[in-house]
């Protein structure tokens, strides 16, 4: 099938595009620095997805459409806000797909979307889900938790997680730590989106992608300690304090957090009991611990997966299962 994919630069649609790619697609890649996709084999293509008319003529080509781009803190002083990021740019997708005939739609939400939104990431995820729904596409939607994996070099909760850990001797957790996740892999989500496409009956689900072993975060943080052999003493700090903190500094880049990724860390991102998951479409599991030691941990091993450091190219041999993590 021929595949047009947005973010495709990203932590999560780069493993879109290379997964999709070996599974046989041909994949048309939305970015906007196409120098920064060492992917090989797929088509580039410069745009902005605020400009419909930089890729309008390329999703022509294509038979489907993933969504894979997305923000986690804005910086509205740069014109980076939720709003133009999350519903904007999904506006402009799913019309620019009505418009050149594109029916099938493939949208990357997040988990905890459908809990009374109490963030301005949140409220615009699912005003951005509301306008896939409401259009006459054949969508559907996906929403991870936490997504690991990937590329060794590539910005994620984990990453960040393990780099802090590994270079501090103190490290707080809020409250008492307790709120849960359940992590999911690049490889789990990207054979999710393969296995949608494959699979009409998937056309008008929501699926809400979590991973199989849930931990609280300090017990995520714990495993990660022990699986880097780190020392580093976990302490609990008052959510208040660090919330005041964020509200002063979550406007600079070089703050972790701002207070809204406070409150939907301490909100939990474990998938609700009973609802659909990728299990439906019979996607085999990846085991987050088992990743830690050999992927993260070891992240040689898991750059020399890495298309970066393969010298730009990709083995479209590889087998699509999950022993393909670390680096799904
Ligand atoms: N990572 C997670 O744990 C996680 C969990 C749940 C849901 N999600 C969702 O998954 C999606 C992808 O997240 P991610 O972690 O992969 O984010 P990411 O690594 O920050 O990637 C974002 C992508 O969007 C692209 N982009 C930004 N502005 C653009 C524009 N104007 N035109 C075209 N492309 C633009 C970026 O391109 P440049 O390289 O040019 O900046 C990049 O490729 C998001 O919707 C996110 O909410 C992620």
């Amino acid at each position: 099938m021929r595949v047009f994919v947005t973010g495709a630069t990203g932590f999560v649609g780069r493993e879109v595009v290379r997964h999709l790619q070996q599974a046989g697609h041909d994949v048309f890649a939305l970015c906007r620095n196409p120098e920064d996709l060492y992917v090989t084999g797929v088509q580039k293509v410069q745009g902005d997805i605020l400009q419909p008319h930089t890729f309008e003529a390329q999703l022509r080509e294509a038979e489907a459409c993933v969504h894979c781009i997305g923000i986690l803190r804005a910086f509205p002083e740069k014109g980076v806000t939720f709003e133009k990021m999350h519903y904007q740019a999904t506006l402009n997708l799913v019309r620019a797909c009505g418009k050149v005939g594109v029916q099938r739609y493939i949208h990357i939400s997040a988990n905890g979307v459908e809990k009374h939104p109490t963030t301005e990431y949140m409220r615009s995820k699912a005003k951005s889900e509301q306008a896939v729904r409401s259009s006459s596409l054949d969508w559907t939607i996906l929403r991870p938790s936490v997504v690991y994996g990937g590329n060794p070099n590539k910005e994620n909760f984990v990453k960040i997680l393990r780099d802090n850990l590994s270079k501090t001797s103190l490290f707080p957790y809020f409250g008492k730590g307790e709120y849960c996740m359940a992590p999911i892999s690049t490889w789990e989500l990207s054979e999710t989106v393969r296995r949608c496409l494959e699979t009409p009956e998937s056309v008008g689900k929501t699926y809400h992608l979590g991973g199989e072993e849930v931990y609280t975060y300090k017990a995520l943080l714990h495993l990660i300690c022990e699986a880097g052999n780190y020392k580093t003493k976990l302490f609990s700090l008052p959510p208040v304090l660090m919330s005041t903190a964020a509200g002063l500094l979550g406007g600079f880049k070089w703050f972790p957090m701002t207070t809204d990724m406070l409150r939907m860390l301490m909100q939990g991102n474990d998938v609700p009991a009973n609802a659909p998951t990728q299990k439906l479409l019979e996607v085999p599991s990846v085991s987050f611990r088992g990743w830690l030691h050999h992927g993260l941990m070891e992240p040689a091993g898991a750059a020399a997966l890495s298309e970066k450091s393969e010298g730009s190219t990709v083995n479209t041999t590889r087998p699509l299962s999950p022993d393909d993590a670390p680096d799904p």
